[in-house]
């Protein structure tokens, strides 16, 4: 059972580092913490965790075939399945490991996120969703502005109700993966994924591109089609649709 045993903290540093310290956790092992002062964003970003507020996880994985990037889309569509089964909003993936939600104005706003970080054979899943807070408590960003289930549903959520629904679907997506593969989820991913059939541009380490997104391929790759041809990205940022 994935979120068993479950390390409850009331304060730490990053239940990510937390999980990835945990030497002789199983396999299946998870952190939850009310706050965190260090929480980790992509791309070496600060994650806001005031107590109370959000939800703090990270989940440990001992696999066979550590694969972060496959392992980071199917629990983004985990947690977007969770949140919609839970809140009846509208989630949709923002590809590779965003959560947004799309509000009845067509405003797609992020509510959480995911950071996948692995030490040896241990993967570790970290996911963050804004639960409870205000505008004011969360960090401006230049595009998909921050939101929080409680400012796009209009009412406060349990955290813990927030927790039991994402493990209920990791329960449910990440042995799909481990037993059947990741072409089982892809279908089901495409579909929460934002952006699909529309042109965007993606930055990645070394240059933009700009194209129709067409699909995410067996190693969940961005499949974009660019005035110059297919293009495959397996790292980067949708910066613009
Ligand atoms: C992102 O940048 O969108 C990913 C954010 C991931 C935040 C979560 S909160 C729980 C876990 N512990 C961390 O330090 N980070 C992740």
């Amino acid at each position: 059972m994935l979120g068993e045993p479950l390390l409850r903290l009331e304060e730490t540093d990053s239940t990510n580092r937390v999980a990835l310290e945990w030497q002789d956790a199983p396999h299946g092992a998870a952190v939850v913490a009310r706050s965190q002062t260090q929480g980790r964003g992509r791309l070496g970003r600060n994650w806001e965790s005031a107590a109370g507020k959000g939800l703090y996880f990270s989940l440990i994985l001992r696999v066979e075939v550590p694969d972060a990037p496959l392992y980071s889309l199917s629990s983004a569509l985990g947690v977007t399945s969770a949140l919609e089964k839970l809140t009846k909003l509208k989630c949709r993936v923002k590809w590779p490991n965003d959560v947004l939600c799309v509000s009845s104005d067509g405003e797609a706003r992020k509510i959480g996120g995911i950071l996948c970080e692995a030490r040896g054979p241990q993967l570790v899943v970290g996911i963050g969703v804004n639960v409870n807070q205000n505008l004011e408590e969360l960090p401006p960003r230049p595009v998909f502005p921050a939101s929080s289930l409680a400012l796009e549903s209009g009412k406060t959520w349990e955290i813990d109700a927030v927790l039991s629904a994402i493990i209920r679907e990791l329960n449910v997506v990440l042995p799909r993966l481990e037993n059947h593969g990741w072409n089982d989820l892809r279908a089901e991913f495409e579909n929460q994924c934002l952006g699909i059939g529309e042109v965007l541009r993606v930055k990645t380490g070394s240059e933009t591109l700009i194209g129709t997104l067409e699909s995410v391929d067996e190693k969940g790759a961005l499949v974009l089609r660019t005035a110059s041809g297919v293009r495959k990205v397996l790292a980067g940022e949708i910066s613009y649709f």
